[in-house]
């Protein structure tokens, strides 16, 4: 069945603004239902979790609600998701319980910073996946000569947020697996782009992030929660002991927690599907992926035949994510300009610090990213393509 782009694109009030968003993989934009759920929580009357009162109770709720529907999204399991306000907080976090001086970690130059410098930080003796800069894949044979028995953590990414890579995540799990060290993947850009079976890709952990997939600015991270149990992150003395709730801190933004289920549920909802909401998910984000990946294809040629545009990257598996420079111009240049055009569309490294700095781009602004998530069309892609072409 074709993906149903319009009666997707209509969900999302934002989109009617006139521009075409293709700066996605820096956060999307909420459909009505999101949107509304957030709200919605508000006016219902909520309180802090565990009181006595009807308010509280709803709190609770939400929160059970929330981790049900993140460990769908992931293939996970409800009792070991871990809530927080992003990616990057609960990724320090659980470095710091899970390495320190005396083990190894293992962080890639694919990954953005956010899944490196938190391990690197540790304390812990620091191995690096070497990326190659021109197809910007991950070779994967380099792990068995960088893991060994006092390797703690492998960090991967499930993708990479400039130039879409997606690495044998399967392949890296089963050769860390194997020496006895933990895998760290961070699925904040691919979670957006397919299905994710975290169990499958050989995860320990796999953390993500909502508003990269529709919702609020939300993190996550989601572990067995056996795994969990043997962890223990620094803590206030009087809060929960708990798991997940030992590995959270602070009071949670419920209302936007509410917000995340309501984005699960969208995302489930996109195409017509039968099944509980994990196989409604899985076949939804199978025809969101075919949809962006059909568009990508045009979009990269497209590009190719532009005179002085250079596409960085080609990775054999990627997600619909574009990263490129126009000879002659900054990159900051060019998004300006398509930024008059109505076209939004990201310029610098994007916090793919240490790839943009094997691609030796770093210094020199980087390039621009433009992404597709599945509420883009072919519209969006037409109009970065003319508003390219106007600039060679
Ligand atoms: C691949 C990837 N990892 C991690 C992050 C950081 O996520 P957060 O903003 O939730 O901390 C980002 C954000 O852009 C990302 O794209």
């Amino acid at each position: 069945m074709p993906f149903p782009i319009k009666a997707v694109r209509a969900c999302y009030p934002a989109l009617n603004d006139g521009y075409a968003y293709l700066d996605g993989a820096a956060g999307t934009q909420t459909p009505r239902s999101v949107i509304e759920a957030i709200s919605d929580a508000y006016r219902g009357g909520i309180g802090n979790v565990g009181g006595a009162f009807p308010a509280s109770h709803r709190s609770d709720a939400i929160v059970a609600a929330c981790r049900a529907a993140v460990a769908d999204l992931v293939g996970g399991d409800p009792r070991g998701v871990i809530l927080g306000p992003n990616m990057t907080t609960l990724t320090y976090r659980l470095s710091q319980a899970l390495a320190g001086p005396g083990d190894e970690v293992v962080v890639s130059r694919l990954d953005h910073d956010a899944n490196v410098r938190p391990w690197t930080q540790t304390g812990a003796t620091v191995r690096w996946a070497e990326v190659d800069p021109v197809t910007g894949e991950l070779p994967v044979e380099q792990y068995a000569s960088l893991v060994n028995e006092r390797t703690r953590v492998v960090a991967v990414t499930a993708a990479s947020n400039i130039i879409g890579t997606r690495p044998d995540v399967a392949a890296i799990a089963e050769i860390a697996h194997r020496a006895g060290a933990l895998t760290y993947v961070d699925g904040v850009h691919a979670t957006a782009h397919g299905p994710v079976d975290m169990r499958a890709l050989g995860a320990d952990f796999y953390a993500t992030s909502a508003y990269k997939w529709s919702g609020p600015h939300v993190g996550a991270v989601v572990a067995d929660p056996a795994l969990l149990e043997t962890l223990r992150p620094d803590k206030l003395a009087s809060s929960p002991d708990t798991v997940p709730e030992r590995f959270e801190t602070g009071t949670a933004a419920f209302a936007d927690l509410e917000g995340v289920t309501a984005a699960v549920d969208h995302l489930a909802a996109m195409v017509p599907g039968a099944g509980n909401r994990r196989e409604r998910l899985l076949t939804s984000m199978a025809a969101a992926e075919e949809h962006e990946l059909e568009l990508f294809g045009v979009l990269v040629e497209g590009l190719e035949t532009l005179p002085g545009v250079t596409v960085w990257g080609k990775p054999a598996r990627r997600t619909a994510t574009a990263y490129f420079t126009v000879a002659g111009r900054t990159p900051r240049e060019v998004a300006e300009h398509l930024a008059r055009q109505r076209v939004n569309v990201w310029n610098g490294h994007n916090y793919a610090w240490e790839l943009t700095g094997a691609m030796g781009i770093r210094d020199t602004g980087g390039a621009v990213r433009a992404g597709l998530v599945p509420y883009n069309d072919r519209s969006d892609v037409d109009r970065l393509l003319e508003g390219i072409a106007k600039l060679a």
